[in-house]
């Protein structure tokens, strides 16, 4: 019976997204982050004293996670919104979305990378085909084995590949936490940092909703349940994690990011005339 009663609770609540009161801390900036709408939505401030930040209760080993976001409106320049997984330490993996802001009417840069073991430096940036600040919009990792894709409205816009078989490491071991900020960084975000934040425009708010994480969960136990953030748990590599665990982009979706690579890409790592130079990672040539 009551067994029962609990399936059908998880059922229910499956279908809802996550609460930002259970699944995330805030976890700096003095009162500048805050929970609002019953644990529906999430902002964070900025001013002169400070940014702000949260990061999420559970750490991930795989999963596919959404987030909405609504960006600084305005004259955002200076400012930067970092959203990210990563592990600890030196040797840390991490997964990154970060949008740099820029004065009004000028396009936001949406600058990603991905670190293994502590080695970075795969910088691949794009132009949004939208304005990001005047509605929500979802920015989607999915990492499973063997990709990490990153989404934006369900729209690929890059593809790393495992390519351990080629002697390219691949987070694949260290559970990360997701992570988000909002900072200045106007020594380098605008324009080279040639533009900097224009402290009468703040605070700034950057805005978060529709959280949802079809993830494996690292237990205090420190074994992995994967299911979705509210619903059943099951162990990983059994298949019933989620389609999204053996996930890869099929044909169509593969040419809507090679459409969204040749149209909206502004850098790339691998054809940065300075890193051609000086020798591309591996990765590059593959
Ligand atoms: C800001 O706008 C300028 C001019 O359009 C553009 O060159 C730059 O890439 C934009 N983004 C940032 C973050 O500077």
């Amino acid at each position: 019976m009551a067994v029962s009663v609990l399936a059908i609770l998880l059922a229910s609540c499956a279908l809802a997204v996550a609460s930002f009161d259970k699944e995330f801390d805030i976890t700096w900036g003095d009162g500048r982050g805050k929970i609002l709408n019953n644990g529906q939505v999430l902002t964070l401030g900025l001013d002169k004293v400070s940014g702000s930040g949260f990061q999420s209760k559970h750490e991930y080993l795989f999963g596919k996670i959404d987030m909405q976001l609504k960006l600084v409106p305005g004259n955002s320049a200076g400012t930067v919104t970092a959203y990210y997984l990563s592990s600890q330490g030196p040797t840390h993996d991490e997964i990154d979305f970060e949008f740099l802001g820029n004065v009004t009417g000028e396009p936001y840069t949406l600058h990603t990378n991905v670190f293994t073991q502590g080695q970075g430096q795969r910088e691949q940036q794009f132009r949004l085909w939208f304005d990001a600040t005047n509605d929500f919009h979802t920015y989607s990792i999915l990492w499973n084995p063997k990709h990490i894709i990153f989404m934006v409205d369900d729209m690929p816009i890059r593809d790393f590949k495992n390519l351990e078989g080629k002697g390219i490491a691949f987070p694949k071991n260290q559970p990360m936490r997701l992570y988000s900020s909002l900072w200045n960084a106007d020594d380098w975000a605008t324009q080279g940092g040639r533009v900097k934040t224009d402290w009468s425009h703040a605070p700034f708010s950057a805005s978060y909703r529709g959280f949802k994480a079809d993830a494996c969960v690292v237990t205090a136990a420190g074994r992995p349940r994967c299911g979705s953030s509210v619903g059943t748990e099951v162990a990983p590599g059994t298949g019933a994690a989620g389609e999204w665990y053996n996930q890869e982009l099929d044909l169509t979706r593969q040419q809507r990011m090679r459409w969204v690579q040749s149209n909206y890409m502004i850098y790339n790592y691998c054809t940065d005339p300075k890193r051609v130079a000086k020798g591309l990672p591996a990765e590059c040539s593959m």
